[in-house]
């Protein structure tokens, strides 16, 4: 992150908070947060796209404080169940700010969201319509919007790729099952088709595919307005803006993605002869990933044929991102100073499977021993939130940093949380 730099002692500091005396108060495994830095990356947001409205897709990371943070900036919150929506609902998050998403979503997620007054619901498939409107009732009103599949490959791994029809989201542009979906929409007085909705994958470094889907999009938008002879308000282009996890990588230009996609969007929309859409859009990753820092201790260091092997606290279980996707990430060590020449290093977790590798070609000093701290940069997003149970070792802390001080935002999972659930014999 941008406030990350080197403290006078050799120690790594964030939001003026030293990541080794975090480490000490709070223990390890932690995630750190740098307030600081979520909120400059939602004002950034808002200023490259000041007529779109963003939302914050909560799954990369939530907890009270980020609900906090995201409203406080003006941003809008996408959900994709009744948990994260009723989160974010009870820590003081206006309702109609935020969106639902989710291919099934439960009866309990439908309830959730009529009873809190989500703002709107995105119908994934033929079978929600019936059941949505039947859930809203007769004298009821819901604002929906439909997922539409573009038809465009995009993605930085086969698992988070979403804009084509081989996959399980959406209603295909294609094939034609969009429009017929939006058809039967239209005929359900309860629900009120505010736009059409695309999210092509995550992860996504160039502009392109974005460009594109805008220009589709506004095609099923003429599309309707041809053949219901409405014209809706608003177009919602997902998330999936990339970012760098190591030094050198590349990650998504916002600013020329805003440009580019209102440019092609008042194009298109001058071509077909419609008012230009309000756009919305969903990124997670690209506000809460480079905010966070996971620390990691030291716990064995082997070396095995010609590999250098250094364990440590955590894993796999708060970050199953290398082994999902193959993610290559590049941890520091902190808390010291080290003049050992760079050596190719395997951090690995301390869970029981060969695959728990944090980073599989990290450049870490020769001389990392037990005892030693380690940061793993650019851990906001899609850690913690898909962190799991396994082997019992409990979920790590989030700490938050901001103007030198250190809190806790989210206690670490004590063995107690478990023996609280695990309740027959
Ligand atoms: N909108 C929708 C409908 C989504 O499904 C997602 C992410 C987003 C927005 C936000 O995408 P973002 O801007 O964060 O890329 N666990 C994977 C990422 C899964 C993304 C799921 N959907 C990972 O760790 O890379």
């Amino acid at each position: 992150p941008a406030s990350t730099a080197r403290g006078p002692h050799g120690d790594l500091t964030v939001g003026g908070a030293s990541l080794a005396e975090v480490a000490e108060r709070f223990g390890t495994p932690a995630y750190v947060l740098d307030e600081a830095e979520v909120r400059e990356r939602c004002r950034t947001y808002r200023a490259a796209f000041p007529d779109a409205h963003v939302l914050y897709a909560a799954k990369a990371f939530l907890s009270r404080a980020m609900v906090h943070w995201v409203g406080e900036e003006g941003l809008g919150l996408d959900v994709c169940s009744a948990g994260e929506l009723e989160l974010a609902v009870t820590a003081g998050f206006p309702a109609e700010r935020t969106v639902l998403h989710g291919n099934a979503k439960s009866p309990h997620d439908i309830e959730a969201a009529l009873r809190l007054g989500v703002g709107r619901i995105v119908i994934d498939s033929p079978a929600e319509i019936a059941r949505l409107a039947a859930a809203v009732g007769p004298d009821g009103h819901q604002k929906v919007m439909v997922r539409v599949v573009p038809g465009i490959a995009a993605g930085g791994h086969e698992k988070i790729r979403t804009g084509t029809d081989d996959q399980k989201f959406g209603l295909s542009l294609t094939d034609g099952s969009a429009h017929h979906a939006i058809a039967r929409i239209l005929d359900q007085p309860q629900l009120e088709l505010s736009g059409l909705h695309c999210h092509l994958g995550s992860q996504i470094t160039t502009v392109k595919p974005y460009v594109t889907a805008v220009r589709r999009m506004v095609g099923l938008l003429a599309r309707i307005r041809d053949s219901h002879g409405v014209v809706l308000p608003e177009l919602d282009l997902g998330g999936g803006h990339g970012i760098a996890y190591r030094p050198g990588e590349e990650s998504l230009d916002l600013t020329a993605l805003a440009r580019r996609m209102r440019g092609e969007l008042v194009e298109s929309c001058a071509r077909a002869g419609l008012t230009v859409p309000r756009l919305l859009i969903e990124p997670g990753r690209a506000i809460a990933g480079p905010a966070g820092i996971a620390l990691y201790r030291v716990l064995a260091v082997k070396h095995t044929g010609a590999k250098v092997f250094v364990a440590v606290d955590g894993g796999m279980s708060d970050n199953p991102r290398p082994a999902l996707y193959g993610v290559r990430y590049a941890p520091r060590l902190i808390g010291r100073r080290s003049t050992a020449a760079a050596t190719l290093t395997t951090v690995v977790g301390r869970h029981c499977e060969a695959g728990d590798v944090l980073a599989a070609d990290a450049e870490l000093p020769g001389d990392v021993r037990p005892g030693d701290l380690l940061a793993v940069p650019v851990t906001g997003a899609y850690h913690l939130s898909m962190a799991s149970g396994y082997n019992l070792v409990g979920r790590p802390p989030v700490v938050a940093v901001a103007e030198g001080r250190a809190r806790l935002l989210v206690r670490r999972e004590s063995l107690d949380d478990y023996r609280s659930r695990d309740i027959g014999l």
